[in-house]
């Protein structure tokens, strides 16, 4: 059977060996009572890493993203963000029917950053007609665009414009660490004017499970509230946990490996007329298809045992991480360009 290359996300790279070991060896405790010293030693490297007083565990991304949408808001208020964002398109409207917050999409620019003026010219006046605009939500990297790092004063010349007219402001960092090692910008600088930061450890850093959400103590102290209120209180996490702290601790600087491999693949798909793919930053190709047909070229591709995923009507994303090495991107490309002679014609 050809070997299944797997560039769909990076959500499906699987725990190591090693990662395994520490897992099963993990000191674990009832993490609702605050008894899990594993859950409680990753929510202390978080918050450490991320700048931050404080930070909870969670489940997944998307419950981080809820959690700060709920800690920074009250029904009914508007929440700034951008078109292409993952709070806005992939998280099942939780800001709606959850959150109970209306969600104001603004365009977001090819390098994930918003407009400053758009964003300006979007916060309301304040009168009794208006939804009070209580938050700003960034994120970076920025999946839909490609896995973009914005760049530091970027963030802060938003967050900047959010706080001046009171409004609060919650990065989506899923892959904060990613745009840490691209930049060379320390994530909790990169965070710095965040109120709240998600990150996840499932992604790029390799962990099988879970994100934390970090920020003030009396703000993580709320969302551990809405966490046991979600059905996100969990108990012997430790053994999740523990994971993500070797994550941390082992995965954090090989990320470079990941956007390196990023670029070859790109730079492999682009030699193909069929292909236009982006110029990658960090581990996130997005490839317009040019022949043929999305739908044609995923078949096909995985045929071959190359996985992509559709992001689009013409464009399919293929995303590095731990499990892909450089030799299996030019085995992927090997394979690709084996159909590009037969698919394409
Ligand atoms: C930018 C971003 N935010 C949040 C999430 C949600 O993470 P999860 O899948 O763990 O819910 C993702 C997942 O891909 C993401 O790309």
């Amino acid at each position: 059977m050809t070997h299944v290359i797997d560039l769909r996300s990076d959500t499906v790279s699987k725990p190591s060996e090693e990662m395994r070991k520490v897992m099963a060896g993990a000191e674990v405790g009832d993490d609702v009572f605050g008894d899990d010293p594993t859950v409680n030693r990753l929510e202390a490297m978080a918050a450490e890493r991320l700048g931050k007083e404080a930070a909870v565990y969670v489940p997944s991304g998307t419950m981080a993203n809820l959690l700060g949408l709920l800690v920074n808001t009250r029904p009914g208020d508007e929440v700034l963000l951008g078109d292409q964002s993952h709070i806005f398109n992939y998280e099942g409207a939780g800001s709606a029917r959850i959150a109970n917050v209306q969600a104001h999409a603004l365009r977001n620019r090819e390098d994930g950053t918003l407009d400053p003026a758009e964003v300006r010219a979007a916060i309301r006046d304040p009168n009794i007609h208006t939804p009070k605009d209580a938050l700003l939500c960034i994120e970076t990297t920025h999946n839909r665009c490609g896995g973009a790092a914005l760049p530091v004063e970027a963030i802060d010349e938003l967050a900047g414009i959010a706080h001046d007219s009171g409004l609060r402001v919650h990065l989506d960092g899923a892959r904060i660490f990613n745009a840490e090692v691209a930049l060379g910008v320390p994530a909790a600088r990169l965070a710095r004017e965040a109120d709240t930061v998600s990150f996840c450890l499932s992604k790029g850093l390799g962990a099988p499970v879970g994100s934390l959400l970090c920020g003030e103590r009396d703000v993580v102290a709320a969302a551990r509230r809405f966490r046991k209120m979600l059905g996100g209180g969990m108990r012997q996490a430790g053994v999740l946990a523990a994971a993500g702290i070797y994550a941390l601790e082992q995965n954090v600087a090989r990320l470079s490996e990941d956007h390196t491999n990023a670029k070859r693949l790109a730079d492999g798909l682009r030699r193909y007329p069929a292909f236009a793919p982006n110029d990658p930053q960090t581990n996130i190709v997005i490839v317009d298809i040019v022949e043929g047909t999305l739908e044609g070229w995923l078949a096909a591709f995985q045929q071959a045992g190359v996985l992509a995923v559709g992001f689009g009507p013409q464009r399919m994303r293929m995303v590095t991480h731990i499990n892909i090495t450089s030799a299996g991107i030019d085995e992927a490309l090997d394979r690709i360009e084996r159909l590009v002679g037969v698919t394409a014609a």
